[in-house]
C-alpha cells in the first residue's frame, strides 16, 4: 500500500530485448530522482548473453532483482510458466506499479499477474494496433491494454485506437515514445560492431537488415522469398541473425546469397552504429522501422501491415509484405523524403511516464479500466 511522503514503488517487469532498451530509457530517468524505486524482474523469455546480458552491461540498467529462467516453449507454457511465477513476486512485493513493456508473452504474463491481484499496471507503448489477430503480440497488446490502470500512448494515432476500444480516456497519457528517448541518449555512444571493417563495407554502401517476425520465419515461402529479394536488391546487405531466424534458415536449409553478411545479434550500440551507418533498413521489428526514422534512413518493412503507420504517411518507410519483387525494388530506389517531424514525442517520454506514476500513486487497488 502506498505511504503518504514515500517513494512509488515500480515492478518493472521484461524478458525480451526490444524490452531491455524501453527499460534502460527509464530506469535511467529513475536513478535521477528519489520520488520514485524501482525493481526489475527478468521472465528470462531471452536468455542468450547476446540477446539479454549485452543490453544491462552495455545500457547500465540495473540488474535484475529476480531473474524467472523461462525462455523458449510455445506461447502457452512460456505465458503460463511466467505467469505463476510473477504472481509469487508480486504477492512478495506487493509493488504499488507494476510497469510493462510493448508487446511480448512477458509483458502479457505480467500485466495479468498484476491485474488479477488488483496491483495497477502501467503499460508503455500502449495503443499500437496491427488489426491482425493472427499475430501473438496483438493478442499481448489488447489484454495487457485492458488490464491496465495507466495506458502510456507513444502516438497520437495508438490513443485513438484506444479511445475506439472504450478505455477510458482519462487512464490514457500521450507522452511520446521511450525508444526515441534512447535513441538520442546512446546515439553519442554507438560503437562499430566487432569484426565489422573485416567485411570490407563502407560507410553508406549497405543494407542493414533484421527478420525474426513468426509470420515470415515460420512460413518457408516467406522466408526464401525475403532472402531473394534482399539479394535481388544488387546490395551488400548486413544482417544481424535473430536466434529465431537462425533455426529457421537451418531446418528449412535455406542457402544465404553471398552478399548477405550474417552476423551474430548485436548489441544496442552496435546496432545503433549500423543504423547510423547504413545506406538504408530493411526489417520486419517494430523497433527498428522507428530508429530508421531517428536516424534519417529509408526503411523498407518486410511485413504486409505496421502498428507505425505514420512513418508510412510520412513517406520513409515502404511496406512491402515478403514479395521478392518488390523488396529488391524499394531497396534498390530507397526514399528519403524532405524533413523528418517530431512523430515520437520530444526526448522527454520517460520522465513524464515516471511523472505520472508518481502523481497518480494513490491510485492503488483502483480496478482496471
Ligand atoms: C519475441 C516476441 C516478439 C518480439 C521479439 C523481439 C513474443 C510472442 N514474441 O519474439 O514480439 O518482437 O521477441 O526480439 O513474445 N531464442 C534463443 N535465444 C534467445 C531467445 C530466443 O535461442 O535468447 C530462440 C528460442 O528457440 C525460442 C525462439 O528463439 O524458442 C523464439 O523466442 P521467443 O522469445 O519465443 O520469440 P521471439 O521470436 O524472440
Ligand atoms: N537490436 C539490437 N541488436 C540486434 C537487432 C536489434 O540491439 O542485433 C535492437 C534494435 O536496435 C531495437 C530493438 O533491438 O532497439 C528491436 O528489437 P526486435 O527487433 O528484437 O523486436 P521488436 O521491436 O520487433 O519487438
Amino acid at each position: 500500500m502506498m505511504t503518504p511522503g514515500a517513494p512509488v514503488s515500480i515492478l518493472t517487469i521484461v524478458g525480451a530485448r526490444p524490452q531491455f532498451i524501453k527499460a534502460a530509457a527509464v530506469s535511467r530517468a529513475i536513478a535521477a530522482r528519489h520520488d520514485v524505486t524501482e525493481t526489475i524482474v527478468h521472465t528470462g523469455q531471452h536468455y542468450d548473453a547476446n540477446m539479454s546480458d549485452v543490453f544491462f552491461d552495455d545500457l547500465v540498467i540495473p540488474r535484475p532483482g529476480r531473474h524467472l529462467g523461462i525462455g523458449g516453449g510455445g506461447h502457452g507454457a512460456m505465458t503460463g510458466r511466467q505467469l505463476e511465477l510473477l504472481e509469487g513476486v508480486l504477492l512478495e512485493t506487493m509493488p504499488d506499479w507494476v510497469l510493462v513493456y510493448g508487446d511480448t508473452n512477458s509483458t502479457l504474463a505480467g500485466a495479468l499477474a498484476a491485474a488479477k491481484l488488483h496491483i495497477p499496471v502501467a503499460h508503455v507503448e500502449a495503443g499500437l494496433r496491427s488489426f491482425n489477430r493472427r499475430m501473438p503480440e496483438e493478442i499481448n497488446r489488447v489484454v495487457t491494454d485492458h488490464v491496465s490502470t495507466l495506458l502510456f500512448a507513444p502516438t497520437a494515432t495508438a490513443r485513438s485506437h484506444l479511445l475506439a476500444e472504450s478505455i477510458n480516456p482519462d487512464a490514457i497519457r500521450l507522452v511520446g515514445d521511450v525508444m526515441y528517448d534512447a535513441a538520442l541518449f546512446y546515439r553519442d555512444r554507438a560503437r562499430m560492431p566487432e569484426g565489422f571493417s573485416e567485411l570490407g563495407l563502407a560507410p553508406g554502401g549497405f543494407v542493414l537488415a533484421t527478420i525474426h517476425r513468426a509470420e515470415n520465419t515460420d512460413d518457408p515461402d516467406r522466408l526464401a522469398a525475403i532472402f531473394r529479394g534482399l539479394a535481388g536488391s544488387g546490395q551488400d546487405v548486413v544482417l544481424p541473425l535473430h536466434p529465431r531466424t537462425r533455426q529457421a534458415l537451418a531446418s528449412l536449409n535455406i542457402a544465404i546469397p553471398d552478399r548477405i553478411r550474417v552476423i551474430p545479434p548485436v548489441g544496442y550500440l552496435e546496432m545503433v552504429w549500423l543504423e547510423l551507418n547504413c545506406g538504408s533498413i530493411a526489417t520486419d521489428s517494430g523497433g527498428v522501422q522507428k530508429e530508421a526514422y531517428f536516424h534519417g534512413k529509408p526503411c523498407v518493412t518486410m511485413r504486409d501491415e505496421t502498428e507505425w503507420v505514420e512513418l508510412v504517411e510520412a513517406g520513409w518507410n515502404t511496406l512491402v509484405g515478403a514479395d521478392a519483387d518488390a523488396i529488391s525494388a524499394a531497396l534498390s530506389d530507397p526514399r528519403c523524403p524532405p524533413g523528418r517531424a517530431e512523430l515520437y514525442g520530444d526526448g522527454t517520454a520517460a520522465e513524464q511516464v515516471l511523472d505520472h506514476l508518481v502523481a497518480s500513486g494513490n491510485s492503488q487497488n483502483r480496478a482496471p479500466t
